[in-house]
């Protein structure tokens, strides 16, 4: 299995450029789906994750082609409206489907996920907000089969918890159902808010765009349309926490700083000096002719939904806390098993304790965080290891990479065009 090497210490500067949202990516190529024709979607990141997307549609009879950072998608001629199991249980997003399936061909049959690293993850919101639109679903074999007689039916539609996934999904059932469909508790995420822009593109009618409460009256027709992905919040928010990691000073390009409300708040709480542009930030940590980099304070962080702390950076910014003064309470209120980067962190000195849903991370000095060899067990952990290998003294080595290269576009070669020492490492 391929690794990831790094020689930590070594300060980042220069400029890295942020590719397209995983997380906005994944759902717009599924709402292509919804109509035939032949659609392109600008800035879509060459991830796993995506191109296990890709092959999803190909399994249900569409085609694609990629050109750079663009993919063509010929969704004219479906031939099948199952997602497999083998798909899915490589990427649960596979999920996204159901609903662009439903509205178009009446039916749909999805293999259900099953629980994943980090939660139980299940899709009920999904189910129910489809059953009130007047879906049949049931559970067989391990397969939610999901089907409509006729045309979907408007109605209202409840989260308990704000789902961006549930929201996207509910959405693109709703964009054809007979009368209006209202949203409630709907998610906020600016990827939901990229959806919203395609299918209106496409022709749906959608109020409420960044509220919580969304109306959709369905309309007849939807047509194919030219979609671009937004910047990845999650990945430049992780360079930006990098550069605390390491020291420098990184300008972060091709993103949307007003993206990411409550990252730059703690961030600057912590000691970092972030200048954000439109388009752009600069994140600096001066190191000294010592070495020494800017001393950093503990912050507490409590992850929430859009607009609160991404639980997607949570990983990442407890890595930078370990080496802060003080103490810092990190409480994950999303996923009931997102703290699995603490083990690893703790095998390069870390001090962190675990309290039910909050970890408690005592910061040390920079010289007793040591590389070593540590295994990536999500995605979100994967880059955590990243941020602190990058600031640990000696080396560190990432084994199980693969988690990463789901949902980082060269990330590799970004830090080193950064002046990071890092490589990948073939099996
Ligand atoms: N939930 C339910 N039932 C449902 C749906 C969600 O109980 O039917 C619960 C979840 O267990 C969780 C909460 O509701 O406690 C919110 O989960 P949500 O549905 O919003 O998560 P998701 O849509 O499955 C997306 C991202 C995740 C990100 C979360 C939260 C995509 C493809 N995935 O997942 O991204 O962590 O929202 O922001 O958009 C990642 O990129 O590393 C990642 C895990």
């Amino acid at each position: 299995m391929d690794k990831i090497r790094i020689n930590g210490t070594r300060p980042l500067y220069g400029t890295v450029a942020v590719s397209g949202a995983k997380n906005a990516a994944l759902p717009l190529i599924a709402a292509t789906l919804l109509t035939p024709g032949t659609h392109t979607l600008h800035n879509v990141p060459d991830l796993r994750d995506t191109r296990t997307m890709l092959k999803l549609l190909e399994t249900l009879g569409a085609t694609w082609e990629r050109s750079g950072t663009s993919v063509q998608i010929n969704t004219t001629d479906l031939t099948g409206a199952e997602a497999p199991y083998d798909l899915v249980k490589t990427m649960r997003a596979s999920v996204l489907v159901l609903g662009p399936l439903i509205t178009r061909v009446g039916h749909a049959r999805v293999s259900l996920p099953g629980g994943c690293a980090i939660g139980a993850r299940p899709i009920n919101f999904h189910l129910r907000g489809f059953e009130q639109l007047g879906v049949e679903t049931i559970l067989e074999g391990g397969y939610v089969e999901a089907r409509v007689q006729g045309r979907l039916e408007g109605s209202t539609v409840y989260f308990d918890i704000p789902s961006v996934t549930g929201t996207e999904n509910v959405l693109m059932a709703a964009v054809k159902a007979t009368g209006q469909t209202i949203i409630k508790n709907a998610a906020k995420e600016p990827e939901v808010g990229n959806l919203i822009d395609m299918l209106t593109a496409m022709g749906a009618e959608i109020e409420g765009r960044d509220t919580d409460r969304l109306m959709v009256t369905g309309v007849d027709f939807l047509q194919p349309v030219e979609a671009t992905i937004i910047p990845d919040r999650i990945e430049a928010g992780t360079y930006l926490i990098a550069v605390g990691a390491a020291g420098g000073e990184l300008t972060i390009t091709d993103c949307f700083p007003s993206q990411l409300p409550a990252l730059l708040e703690k961030l600057r709480a912590a000691g970092m000096s972030i200048e954000d542009k439109a388009n752009s930030f600069t994140a600096s940590c001066p190191v000294d002719s010592a070495g020494n980099r800017c001393p950093l304070r503990g912050v507490n962080v409590t992850t929430m939904p859009y607009p609160g702390f991404p639980t997607d950076l949570q990983a990442q910014f407890m890595a930078l806390m370990i080496q802060a003064d003080g103490v810092s309470i990190i409480h994950e209120t999303i996923f009931e098993n997102r703290f699995m980067h603490v083990a690893e962190l703790q095998r390069l000195g870390a001090d962190i304790t675990i309290d039910g849903a909050s970890a408690v991370v005592r910061g040390i000095s920079r010289d007793r965080i040591c590389g070593a060899p540590v295994m990536a067990t999500d995605l979100r952990a994967s880059a955590s290891l990243v941020v602190a290998g990058l600031a640990a003294s000696g080396t560190t080595e990432i084994s199980r990479i693969y988690h990463l290269e789901r949902g980082y576009e060269n990330m590799v070669e970004k830090l080193q065009g950064a002046g990071a020492d890092i490589e990948k490492v073939k099996a």
